[in-house]
């Protein structure tokens, strides 16, 4: 199996409960900052696809303004309502100066 790093952000670029809307493969991903700990999820909301830009970020999780799902961004879990639609998560990880998404193929 291998694996690459997609650098996506310098770090330090994206600030405290801000992100970033960027492209991988043609999907479109946010990188956030959350309480000083850097995410990366798919931009829609995996319920009807609100733009998660314009969620709210706290506590390690997004919540979707369209119907205020909650999914956890560590694990993509909707953990409000419990058993909801799972979110893509991509691992992501400060490299040289530079937020890198983990991909492994
Ligand atoms: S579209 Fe996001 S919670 Fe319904």
């Amino acid at each position: 199996m291998g694996v690459s790093y997609v650098p996506v952000a310098k770090a330090g670029e994206i600030g405290p409960g801000k992100t970033k809307a960027v492209e991988l493969g043609g999907r479109r991903v946010l990188v956030a900052q959350v309480d000083g700990r850097y995410f990366a999820f798919a931009r829609e909301c995996p319920h009807e696809g609100a733009d998660l830009e314009t969620g709210e970020l706290a506590g390690g999780k997004v919540r979707c303004n369209n119907h205020s799902y909650w999914y956890d961004l560590g694990t993509g879990e909707c953990v409000m309502p419990k058993g909801g639609p799972q979110l893509t998560v991509l691992p992501v990880e400060e490299r040289e100066g530079e937020l890198c998404i983990r991909l492994e193929w």
